[in-house]
């Protein structure tokens, strides 16, 4: 439902997280470099209770490949979820998988709208990115951390930047950062506690790749093959133009124009 509680705000966040709030720590800031850097900097100072660290702007926001997240105040949705991890974690790319489709819920249920993605962290929404995911591995001592910071993209304009052509909003300035937060972390925690993979296939049937052709970088050189499948930890099999199968387990894959 859309609500007309438009700021990012502590109270609202554990009010639209209900009962959940008594088992995750709740960090909201108004302005930040990064949560997922602020996340690191708990682990350093020994924090390791699940957390929710959300913040209403940043100024350094960080993607992957080393590239930066454009997230003004006011119009986004940026969090990170610290998390222990209690079920092996293969991969990262499992729990980015898991993120998108936790953010793929969340958005349908608070909108209606059904993105697609883009694996391996991308949502999409008419043909613009609306969300994106950077999940980090720390290690301190002999335990290990996971980070899954998340952006989403409420109202967020980019006509004046360069990012026009790929980057767009779920056009919905009157959702709250709160609820939707909120709703992301429901259908996440449950996943990320659980061994069972079952919502990969809803990633599957939301995947704007399979099927498709794709290129990508792998050790400096420029390939293109089929996307063929999803495994059962998130990794992408595609089948190169020479016949051969690979499993890509992260990196970035363009599609092809048909
Ligand atoms: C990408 O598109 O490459 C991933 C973007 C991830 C952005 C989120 S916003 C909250 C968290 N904090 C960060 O600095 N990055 C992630």
């Amino acid at each position: 439902m859309i609500k007309k509680e438009l700021a990012l705000s502590k109270e609202a966040l554990c009010r639209h997280l209900g009962e959940l709030c008594a088992e995750i720590d709740v960090c909201v800031h108004d302005r930040i470099d990064s949560t997922n850097t602020e996340a690191k900097r708990m682990i350093a100072r020994g924090h390791d209770r699940l957390s929710l660290i959300a913040a209403e702007e940043q100024s350094g926001g960080r993607g992957r490949m080393g590239r930066s997240f454009y997230s003004p105040g006011g119009t986004g949705a940026y969090f990170s979820i610290l998390y222990r991890p209690t079920v092996p974690v293969d991969t990262a790319v499992t729990v980015t998988c898991a993120a998108s489709v936790a953010v793929l819920r969340a958005i349908r249920t608070l909108t209606g709208k059904t993105c697609g993605i883009k694996w391996v962290n991308d949502l999409y929404l008419d043909q613009k990115k609306v969300c994106g995911i950077l999940t980090e591995c720390q290690s301190l001592g002999d335990s290990t951390y996971v980070i899954v910071g998340i952006g989403i993209n409420i109202s967020t304009s980019f006509e004046k930047t360069e990012l026009s052509p790929i980057a767009g909003s779920l056009g919905f300035p009157r959702l709250s950062p709160s609820e939707l937060i909120a709703a992301v972390t429901r259908e996440l925690l449950p996943m990320l506690k659980s061994p069972d993979s079952a919502w990969l296939e809803e990633y599957r049937c939301c995947s704007c790749v399979l099927g498709k052709r794709i290129s990508y970088l792998q050790n400096g050189e420029m390939r293109e093959a089929l996307a063929l499948a999803i495994d059962g930890n998130g990794a992408l099999i595609v089948r190169c133009d020479d016949g051969r199968e690979e499993r890509l387990f992260s990196g970035e894959i363009s599609l092809k124009m048909q």
